[in-house]
């Protein structure tokens, strides 16, 4: 054969393979699909950067927690919270205040107060931008990523998230208020209301101002700017929110973490953003077993019932339809009360 030739048959063979090799390569599908900031909000962090359990020790609330956790597939991290010497939370507690009249934390309350914050320093300390805080014995719904992508829309639009920040939140808030015992709400505050498959009915709803709540759409959730939210069962901060939290509540001046944190949100010294009805909220033992919040049990109002007497026997959480804590422990919903 002729060079020339087996040179041109060479090239032909070179062109077929690399136009075999183009075509292999070319993307299937329309085009590598872009992510909007709320996809985002439905990963296992549920669009922050961490989530972080606030808990003393392994028990039955981790147990659930992490049961709950792996059927709605999330990644909770407990890191281990340092003891509080009972000197520091006295301390703590009797910090002077600047009048006669300054509330102080129990000493059960000024221990929680103290948890909080060493868990917000660990969040700025670790250059966190955002980290979700729920205490140990929360709940939510087998629904909460898909429920956190319509809130992240949601929470854009309220607080003006502008197109150039994809972050599923944005960042113009210092607390997102997402587990609560209740909050109030007024028609002059900006709120925004969007659909939730799981939301409870206003006649069930069991939070601390139902007469408020009747006032918002049925069947819908809303975000607007905190009103005065109660119980910190779940709560987001931004890492300018941790340092801000950290300097203004640094002090046990206040009855509690949580009424205090209300009272800055309230006063605008933080900028807070509530979820209501609630989509974190505290999952309850049976009633027979007497089980005391963490706080009563540091108010050295007695002990918890051993976990096994109760943890196999099935309880419930008011205003989360479809409980992952309960699908996960017993197949049910634990709206059979
Ligand atoms: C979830 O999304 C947030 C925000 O985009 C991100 O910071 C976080 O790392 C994501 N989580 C995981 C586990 O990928
Ligand atoms: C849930 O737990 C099972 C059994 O331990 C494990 O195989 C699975 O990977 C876990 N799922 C998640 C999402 O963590
Ligand atoms: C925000 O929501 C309102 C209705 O609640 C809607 O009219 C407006 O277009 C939304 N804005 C953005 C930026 O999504
Ligand atoms: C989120 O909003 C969309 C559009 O309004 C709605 O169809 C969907 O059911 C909502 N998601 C959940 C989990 O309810």
């Amino acid at each position: 054969m002729p060079t020339r030739s087996r040179l041109a048959s060479l090239l032909a063979a070179a062109l077929v393979f690399l136009t075999f090799l183009h075509l292999f390569q070319r993307p299937r599908g329309p085009s590598i699909p872009v992510l909007a900031p709320q996809d985002h909000a439905g990963n296992n962090t549920l669009g922050f950067q961490q989530i972080l359990a606030l808990s003393q020790r392994p028990s039955w609330r981790t147990r659930g927690l992490n049961a709950a956790a792996n059927i709605t597939g999330l990644e909770i991290k407990i890191p281990p919270q340092p003891p509080v010497d009972g000197r520091l939370a006295d301390a703590f507690a009797n910090i002077q205040g600047d009048s006669w009249d300054t509330q102080h934390p129990s000493p059960g309350a000024s221990k929680a107060w103290l948890a909080h914050l060493d868990l917000l320093k660990h969040v700025y300390q670790s250059e966190l931008e955002t980290a979700l805080i729920v205490e140990d014995d929360v709940d939510w719904d087998v629904a909460v990523r898909r429920q956190m992508m319509n809130i992240s829309v949601a929470v854009r639009n309220l607080t003006g998230a502008p197109e150039t920040d994809q972050s599923p939140y944005g960042i113009n808030w210092d607390v997102l208020w997402l587990g609560h015992c209740g909050e109030q709400w007024a028609e002059s505050i900006e709120t925004v209301v969007f659909d939730d498959a799981h939301v409870v009915s206003h006649a069930d709803y069991r939070g601390f101002w139902p007469d408020k709540v009747v006032l918002l759409p049925e069947l819908k959730r809303a975000v607007y700017w905190s009103s005065s939210p109660v119980c910190t069962f779940a709560y987001a901060v931004t890492h300018g929110g941790a340092r801000k939290i950290l300097q203004r509540l640094g002090s046990g001046l206040g009855e509690a973490f949580d009424v205090e944190l209300q009272h800055q949100c309230q006063i605008r010294r933080l900028t807070c953003v509530s979820v209501v009805p609630e989509v974190f909220r505290q999952y309850f033992p049976p009633a027979e077993f007497d089980v005391k919040s963490n706080v009563d049990v540091g108010n050295g109002k007695g002990d918890e019932p051993s976990d096994e007497s109760f943890e196999s026997a099935m309880g419930s959480t008011e205003n989360i339809l479809h409980s992952a804590r309960c699908r996960a422990l017993w197949e049910s919903d634990c709206q059979n009360r």
